[in-house]
């Protein structure tokens, strides 16, 4: 089993579509995968309720700082891998979560705003590993990139982080109506059709090549 969290404290910076895309990306491949909504607005309960996804992936909500731990303890027994959506807050919950985890994903897009939250973020991560006396691995990631290039600012926010010690996942999550499209039509990428959104097979590629990614990382850390 392996736990994977997603956090930034910046409002709408890709946590739930990320987590989303790796999480079924899995259970799609047939892994058991349990989703955890640590976010109060519960966006993935919301999802799952009526969504077609494959019977690997389940989704559980109302965790709160009382139950967060025996729940990724409980379901970390029961799945292979459990992905957790967490809140936007550095509170604790959040920071319980974190403590929990074999990774921790930090999602980024190509803005100051973004970058000072991830910096931020990650110095929450920081705090949380020392004082459970560990340090939890986090890489931060491009969510929401335009394709084909990288701009100036992506650049220079890239080698801040870069030179600061702060790891990036080689692969960035593109712009896509796709990513979009799971949680308008209520499915997850292997299930939406080219008639609702375009570009399917660049985006289940794309999601694909992060998961891979993330699971390489996930072995290399293991070792
Ligand atoms: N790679 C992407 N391509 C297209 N749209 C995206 C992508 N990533 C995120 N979005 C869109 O951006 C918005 C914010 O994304 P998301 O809800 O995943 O962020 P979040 O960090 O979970 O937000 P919150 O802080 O509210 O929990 C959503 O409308 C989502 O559909
Ligand atoms: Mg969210």
């Amino acid at each position: 089993m392996a736990v994977v969290s997603f956090m930034t404290t910046k409002g709408g910076g890709g946590k739930t579509t990320s987590a989303t895309l790796f999480a079924s990306v899995l259970a799609e491949q047939g892994a058991s995968v349990c989703m955890i909504d640590a976010d109060p607005n519960q966006p993935l309960v919301a999802w799952s309720a009526d969504a077609v996804c494959p019977e690997t992936l389940t989704v559980i909500g109302d965790v709160n700082e009382d139950n967060i731990i025996e729940t990724i303890e409980e379901q970390s027994e029961k799945n292979q891998f459990v992905v957790v959506d967490l809140e936007g807050s550095a509170n604790l919950s959040t920071g319980y979560a974190l403590t929990q985890s074999d990774l921790i994903l930090i999602p980024l897009q190509p803005s100051k705003l973004d970058a000072n939250e991830a910096a931020k973020t990650l110095k929450f991560i920081l705090r949380q590993g020392k004082s459970v006396g560990k340090s939890i691995p986090a890489r931060v990631f491009w969510a929401r990139v335009p394709a084909a290039y990288v701009t100036r600012s992506a650049r220079d926010i890239g080698s801040q982080f870069e030179e600061a010690g702060i790891n990036f996942l080689e692969t960035s999550l593109i712009h896509r109506d796709a990513y979009t499209g799971i949680f308008n039509y209520g499915r997850t990428l292997e299930n939406l059709t080219n008639d609702q959104v375009p570009s399917l097979d660049k985006a289940r590629a794309n999601a694909a090549s992060f998961t891979s990614e993330i699971i390489s990382l996930l072995k290399e850390i293991r070792k």
